[in-house]
């Protein structure tokens, strides 16, 4: 039966203004417009390049509202993260407010904001014009018991060498598996109190909303005891990635001429032949770090894809390709500055993701059944990279020393495990079962799409 598009509750989303941010929450909205219900995100002006090179299908479906972070231009030349939230925060808080006021006088009202869990303050925003608070964690259940468990001074790490921790449904963590922010809190107080900070109002949210599934982390589920519950509902990704198959190519990016050529590369290369690198949206790797990769590739000699993404202003002097490179690796393999991620992933030709960990990159990989190797950086990538390895076992690891430069001939000797041998094979069947798994979680009636269902009924009855 056709759905009375006028009588939909109309959502609004704001994320935290990076790509890794941006995606899940496009991504959601076009699950929540799926399901019936109006959804329209809400974003800084400065953010239209990463919405741009976000999910074009997502894009198609959701509406979008931009309101100001302070920095409509650009960044300033003498931008700090500190001074960056405390303007999002002031000047996103009072534009994000004159927005909600406006939909409520002229339509269609929100009944709810769904907001980034980094983004306390839009629940104050929210309660204050009337309308529900939702918080999203785009990490993982394990990552947020982490970070729940230091706001509430439960963990305390201590940075003795050897240290253990035995944390409710995780398997025993080093320090070097521990989100690293909270290892290295030194010179990271700021990016300390944001992660933290996610939790210091969570229960005062109308729902929490996390980006995960129940089969994925059911142990953590079971027997982690925070004061929050959070609804697993991921991952969000496009369902025809999920449910379908191949649905190529709802992601777009800024030079379609490139992006194409990339996905005809691959139609050029045998069945699980080449190695797929992506350090994800933010990272820029050291001359150290990318001379190890590059030699890794080249000794390996499968063809590659790797995105070597060009850095930000302040991120000058990373991503450097080693001098000769290109040129000597033309016929074996693909750099490119940007891609279709889950197009590539889905792609038959890719056998193996070398992967830094980020969640979104995580999932990908998994929900399309791609074994991998990881070589995680900082923030969430460490305890990502444990679950990938020690519990879904669909990955190996590569070990990096304090300066996060893969050690020499880790790389080489991961890409080898992965792309030959039993160990690959093995990894490969895992990497297969964990494909179902997230297809199971996110069709008609498997726990993700029936914790959704949940939330559009709130919503609905909500909005009557
Ligand atoms: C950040 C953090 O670093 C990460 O640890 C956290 O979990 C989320 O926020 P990022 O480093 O960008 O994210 O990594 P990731 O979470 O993997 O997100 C990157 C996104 O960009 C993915 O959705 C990926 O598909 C997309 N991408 C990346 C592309 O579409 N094309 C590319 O070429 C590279």
């Amino acid at each position: 039966m056709e759905e009375d598009k006028s009588k939909s509750a109309h959502v609004l989303l704001l994320p935290y203004p990076i790509q890794g941010h941006i995606n899940p929450l496009l991504q959601f909205a076009d699950r929540l417009v799926g399901k019936g219900l109006k959804a329209t995100l809400v974003a800084p002006v400065r953010s239209r390049d990463d919405i741009r090179r976000a999910d074009r299908s997502a894009l198609t479906s959701t509406n979008t509202e931009y309101i100001s972070d302070g920095h409509d231009d650009g960044l300033p030349s003498d931008y700090s993260s500190e001074a960056y939230w405390a303007t999002l925060r002031r000047v996103g808080s009072q534009t994000l407010g004159d927005l909600i006021a406006r939909l409520n006088e002229e339509g269609p009202r929100p009944v709810c904001l769904i907001y980034d869990s980094f983004l306390t303050w839009a629940l104050d925003v929210a309660h204050a014009y009337g309308i529900l608070g939702v918080t999203f964690l785009t990490q993982s259940y394990a990552v947020s018991s982490i970070y729940s468990l230091c706001h509430r001074s439960i963990l305390v790490v201590q940075r003795e060498p050897g240290a253990r921790y035995s944390l409710p449904g995780l398997p025993l963590l080093s320090l070097q598996d521990l989100p690293s922010f909270i290892v290295q809190s030194e010179g990271n107080g700021f990016f300390l109190d944001l992660l933290l900070g996610q939790f210091k109002n969570i229960e005062k949210a109308d729902y929490v909303l996390m980006n995960s599934f129940d089969s994925l982390e059911s142990k953590v589920s079971e027997e982690t005891a925070e004061p929050w519950s959070p609804k697993m509902i991921g991952p969000a990704l496009p369902l025809a990635y999920l449910v379908g198959r191949n649905a190529r190519s709802t992601s777009t990016g800024d030079d379609q001429g490139r992006l194409v050529n990339c996905l005809s590369w691959l139609d050029e290369r045998p069945v699980g032949s080449v190695v797929y690198v992506s350090f994800g949206s933010i990272a820029a790797l050291s001359v150290e770090q990318m001379e190890e990769i590059a030699s890794a590739l080249r000794s390996s000699k499968w063809p590659f894809l790797w995105v070597v993404r060009i850095p930000f202003a302040h991120q000058q002097g990373g991503n450097q390709l080693p001098e000769g490179f290109l040129e000597a690796t033309f016929q074996q393999g693909l750099v490119v500055p940007w891609c279709p991620q889950l197009d590539v992933l889905a792609h038959r030709a890719v056998g193996c993701f070398v992967t830094h960990c980020g969640w979104n990159s995580t999932l990908e990989g998994l929900s399309q059944g791609v074994p991998m190797v990881a070589a995680p950086l900082r923030s969430d990538q460490p305890t990502n990279s444990k679950f990938i390895f020690d519990v879904w076992k669909v990955g190996v690891c590569a070990e990096v020393d304090g300066n996060e430069v893969i050690r020499k001939g880790e790389l080489e000797r991961c890409i080898r495990e992965v792309m030959e041998g039993e160990r690959g094979a093995e990894l490969r069947r895992n990497a297969h079962r964990w494909r179902g798994l997230t297809t199971e979680a996110v069709a008609e009636g498997g726990t993700s799409d029936n914790n959704i269902k949940e939330l559009v009924a709130t919503l609905s009855n909500f909005h009557l």
